[in-house]
């Protein structure tokens, strides 16, 4: 599909929102070694893929908007005959230009030259802080030769913004486009994990399950895991960012994943927890049900204009009381939320925003009060319930719950009329896991 009209509106949308005698700046993301000389494949500052959707390297964009108007200038690289041989050509100017994505495209040969010319006369410049002290120093750079020139009437810039306040408020508000490659994304992920419960099966290694995943994943043209993949077994499972993934699956343990592709540069979120075996044990199927049912729970009061706190205090509501109910938790319910009591259990929040980054943008307070839902955010729901052995084996903890941990994980998208679940199609009922995993 073509999306340079989709590109083209938000960088449109975006200098709406500049104030006249201005320069945005934003730089594409730098390839970055993995060992010696060879690099991690290269991915796409995400702030500068979602305004241009241009996977190259050496791209610098700059939009100027003064009271005659705003233009969009993108400076790109020619590929030299090296270049053609050993990774393949680039689009170039003459390619870039062809695109009609902007105003005008330039030669990186002109950056300097062009750019004192363009930041000439501004009063501020938005680029986004923290991208890179390089990128820092390079805007430094420019400003203090165009200062050194103010004798000949050059002005610079005299006030610095961050441009990520007005981009990730954008990217916080998904765009029909969007949502059909997070839903892309969302169902690839989705088949992945029944790919995986189908094969899931005791002695098999964590990284073996995992090469489910990716195999789903590529061959259906998700290049990337959104995240790196989190295949814990049995104790394992309690470890938050257990990424290690090199240990055997065990009988009547469970197995908890955490693993989604990225599609076209937007990420899935999915957290699955099975019985390695295909059924539950009591102790794991008491702890699934109340996971799950504080996961439902906080789902379906998901809609425009809930807090994104209220959903943490809807999980807490009904994972203390099942807490209580098992007795593993004591005493007075309000008591035990205040004073955090719950945390040897479930120590993370209720989720996070979903976009072109896993933990996507945006901010979560607005005034200093938890942000209201709005129609276009797509967030994730991951209670989970941890009980390491590690950790609690000292306590009065009945040993039955020692080495259990489960979260479920869904991605959920804000609409009109309430909310709707990207990863429905994720199989999360006991019953259906259980019928799943024995055919
Ligand atoms: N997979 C990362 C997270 O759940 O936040
Ligand atoms: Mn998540
Ligand atoms: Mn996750």
């Amino acid at each position: 599909m073509d999306y340079t009209k989709h590109y083209i509106a938000r960088v449109q949308k975006l200098i709406d929102q500049l104030p006249t005698e201005s320069v945005l700046l934003l730089k594409s993301a730098e390839a970055k070694i993995r060992s010696n000389d060879t690099e991690y494949g290269y991915r796409q500052n995400s702030d500068f893929y979602y305004l241009t959707g241009l996977e190259e390297t050496d791209l610098f964009l700059v939009i100027k908007k003064t009271s005659a108007g705003a233009e969009s200038i993108l400076f790109c690289k020619d590929s030299d005959t090296m270049e053609i041989q050993w990774v393949g050509p680039r689009l170039g100017v003459e390619g870039m230009k062809q695109t009609k994505q902007f105003t005008d495209v330039f030669s990186l040969d002109a950056l300097t030259f062009k750019m004192l010319a363009l930041l000439q006369g501004a009063k501020q410049i938005y680029f986004d802080f923290g991208a890179s002290p390089s990128w820092h120093k390079q805007i430094m750079d420019w400003i203090n030769t165009l200062k050194s020139k103010n004798r000949k009437g050059a002005t610079s810039p005299d006030t610095l913004k961050d441009a990520r306040k007005i981009l990730h408020e954008m990217r916080l508000f998904k765009q029909p486009e969007e949502i059909v490659l997070l839903q892309k994304a969302a169902d690839i992920s989705c088949q992945a994990h029944i790919r995986a419960m189908q094969k899931t099966k005791p002695g098999m290694m964590e990284y073996a399950l995992e090469a489910e995943y990716i195999h789903e994943f590529y061959a259906q043209g998700a290049r990337s895991p959104a995240y790196t993949s989190i295949v814990g077994g049995g104790e394992n499972a309690c470890i938050l960012h257990y990424v290690n993934n090199n240990k055997k699956l065990v009988d009547k343990d469970l197995v908890l994943v955490d693993a989604a592709c990225e599609y076209q540069y937007y990420c899935a979120d999915i957290t699955r927890t099975f019985p390695v075996n295909g059924q539950f044990s009591a102790p794991q199927q008491a702890i699934y049900e109340l996971v799950l049912a504080a996961q439902v729970a906080a789902i379906n009061i998901i809609k425009p204009g809930v807090a994104f706190s209220d959903i943490q205090d809807k999980v807490l509501d009904i994972m203390v009381q099942g807490l209580l109910d098992l007795k593993i938790l004591q005493d007075d319910k309000q008591g035990i939320i205040q004073k955090n009591l719950y945390q040897p259990f479930y120590m993370h929040n209720s989720g996070h925003w979903l976009g072109i980054d896993v933990h996507d943008t945006g901010e979560y307070k607005v005034d200093n009060q938890s942000r209201k839902l709005a129609p276009g955010m797509v967030l994730t729901v991951e209670p989970g319930l941890y009980f390491s052995s590690l950790l609690l084996k000292n306590t009065h903890l009945d040993p039955k719950w020692l080495g259990i941990g489960i979260r479920i994980e869904d991605d959920i998208l804000v609409t009109e009329l309430g909310h709707k679940n990207l990863t429905e199609a994720a199989p999360k009922t006991i019953s259906d896991i259980q019928h799943l995993m024995s055919q």
